[in-house]
């Protein structure tokens, strides 16, 4: 079943007069469950993919359609609303809130949602092994920490589809090895599906499909 999937999507950005255009023409498919990795050089428009996948950023032209909705057709609102219920997203630098401990960051996605899991926020601390870390504050973790925390985060919604933008890119081989494990194993107990940007062959290895991204389009 296709859970996600984009119509000849096109993503510029103006640059004074003129502009630059990023993403030329993408059409993807994304099954429900699938782990898909995306690699492609530094500037080839990895990142600007992701933001316009997960609602973060919008096209130029072209749809992004996730679970038969036009991301494009929905008003802030409603699309604040998907990115909360249905997408979960992973930043190479953590994007944690520095005011709230980890087991209040873990919990954030459910409380603007106005929901309330206090055993699906313990399970996922367990999971990502932070059970002595809860009461942590960012500044206080490591990297591997931290971007465990993200992960478990992003996850407490139960999304449809999860993003992670070079998740292991600030972290040393150690850490960032126990991190993927980690991923790859939540995903496969929750069933969501998982896009990766990665420069790791051997992780790309690992997806069910590796899409290349060269100059804006999949090469
Ligand atoms: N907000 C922006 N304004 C102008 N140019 C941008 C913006 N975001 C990204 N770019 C440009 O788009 C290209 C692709 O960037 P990006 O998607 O971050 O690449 P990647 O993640 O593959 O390294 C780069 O040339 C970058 O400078
Ligand atoms: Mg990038």
């Amino acid at each position: 079943m296709t859970l996600l999937r984009t119509q000849n999507l096109n993503k510029s950005f103006p640059i004074g007069d003129d502009q630059i255009n990023v993403l030329k023409g993408i059409n993807i498919n994304i099954e429900a469950g699938e782990f898909v990795a995306i690699m492609g050089k530094s500037g080839s428009g990895k990142s600007t993919l992701l933001s316009l996948l997960a609602g973060l950023d919008q096209a130029t032209s072209g749809q992004v359609i996730l679970a038969d909705e036009d991301l494009g057709q929905l008003s802030e609102e409603q699309l604040a609303i998907k990115r909360q219920s249905d997408i979960g997203f992973v930043f190479q630098s953590f994007h944690l809130i520095p005011t709230l401990n980890v087991e209040e960051n873990i919990a954030f996605p459910l409380n603007i949602a106005r929901q309330h899991n206090p055993e699906k926020v313990d399970a996922l601390i367990e999971a990502v092994e932070l059970a002595h870390r809860k009461k942590s504050f960012p500044n206080q973790l490591s990297g591997g920490e931290k971007q465990r925390t993200a992960i478990a985060r992003a996850l407490v919604t139960d999304p449809k589809i999860l993003f992670a933008d070079e998740p292991t890119g600030n972290l040393d081989e150690t850490n960032a090895k126990q991190v993927i494990e980690l991923l790859l194993n939540l995903q496969k107990a929750s069933g969501t599906a998982l896009i990766i940007v990665t420069h790791d062959p051997a992780l790309a290895a690992l997806a069910d499909r590796t899409i290349t991204i060269k100059d804006g389009q999949i090469s």
